[in-house]
């Protein structure tokens, strides 16, 4: 899977699927789904590293995640790897031009990724995206509900108002024309998610944003009800916590005390001197 297959699969009417992974195993579940393309999503500051936000996550942080990501896809589906995209984390790209193009090309440099995802269409983000993208850097852009931005914007839907929905209009255009492959759009109207997927040639990936884009993305853990709450508008498919939680409780239980205390090595008689402990 390259960049230009998404548009080949948009072309062909055929929907375009993609999941978050943030390691080996969770890569190779979404790859053995069968994805068109794999996320190391930034949503992994909060999903696996327990922040209350994607900003503290670092740039070596994400290059080690996508790293451990490429090795289970490459393990998975040797044949034909979905396409793998690492998010450009908080700050990575918002420090000058040059900075930005300097932290994607290390996650083309660093790891199997192929391209990058960055949020945004400030005209200073627009202008590091016609950079990256001059240099052979493939860029998916981001729109609406921008978790980055949520000590301004919060979680809530984006583009509600007719002047928010003319600006979401011009700045996912620009996008388009600054060379983005695609564009992910987060918590807008459905109808205008809808709109978008007609009128833009680039892949329009939803999440929040309803039936109508050319594509859907989701973080896996919120589909597979693994993280603690998931938002109203990614529904789990199942209730993998509480599962997990019962099967692995099941077995703690199943592990009594007669068989723990069969198990115990009785200490031996004369131990090997331990280090001075301190006093
Ligand atoms: O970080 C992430 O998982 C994302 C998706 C929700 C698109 O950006
Ligand atoms: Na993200």
């Amino acid at each position: 899977m390259r960049p230009a297959d998404l548009t080949r699969r948009k072309q062909a009417g055929l929907p375009i699927t993609v999941l978050t992974a943030w390691d080996a195993l969770s890569a190779a579940v979404v790859a053995g789904a069968g994805v068109d393309a794999v996320l190391v999503g930034d949503s992994l500051a909060m999903v696996v590293l327990g922040h209350a936000t994607t900003l503290p996550v670092t740039l070596e942080e994400m290059l080690h995640h996508c790293r451990a990501a490429g090795r289970g896809l490459a393990a998975a589906a040797p044949q034909d790897p979905p396409l793998l995209i690492c998010d450009l984390p908080f700050l990575s790209y918002q420090c000058g031009a040059d900075a930005a193009v300097a932290a994607a090309g290390r996650v083309l440099k660093e790891t199997p990724a192929v391209a990058v995802k960055l949020e945004g269409a400030e005209p200073e983000t627009l202008a590091v995206i016609d950079r990256m993208v001059r240099s052979g850097i493939p860029v998916m852009g981001h729109l609406g509900l921008t978790p980055q931005s949520v000590h301004q914007l919060g979680y809530r839907r984006q583009a509600g108002d007719p002047v928010s929905q003319e600006r979401l209009r011009r700045r996912a255009l620009a996008l388009q024309e600054t060379g983005c492959f695609a564009l992910v759009l987060e918590h807008v109207p459905a109808e205008l998610a809808t709109e978008l997927s007609a009128s833009l040639a680039v892949p329009v990936i939803g999440i929040g944003a309803g039936d109508g884009c050319d594509g859907q993305v989701r973080v896996t853990a919120d589909l597979l009800g693994l993280t603690a709450r998931q938002p109203p508008f990614s529904p789990p498919l199942l209730q993998g916590r509480s599962l997990a939680v019962d099967v692995l409780g099941r077995w703690v239980r199943e592990q009594g005390p007669g068989t723990a205390g069969a198990k115990a090595v009785p200490a031996p008689a004369t131990r090997p001197a331990s280090p001075a402990a301190p006093h």
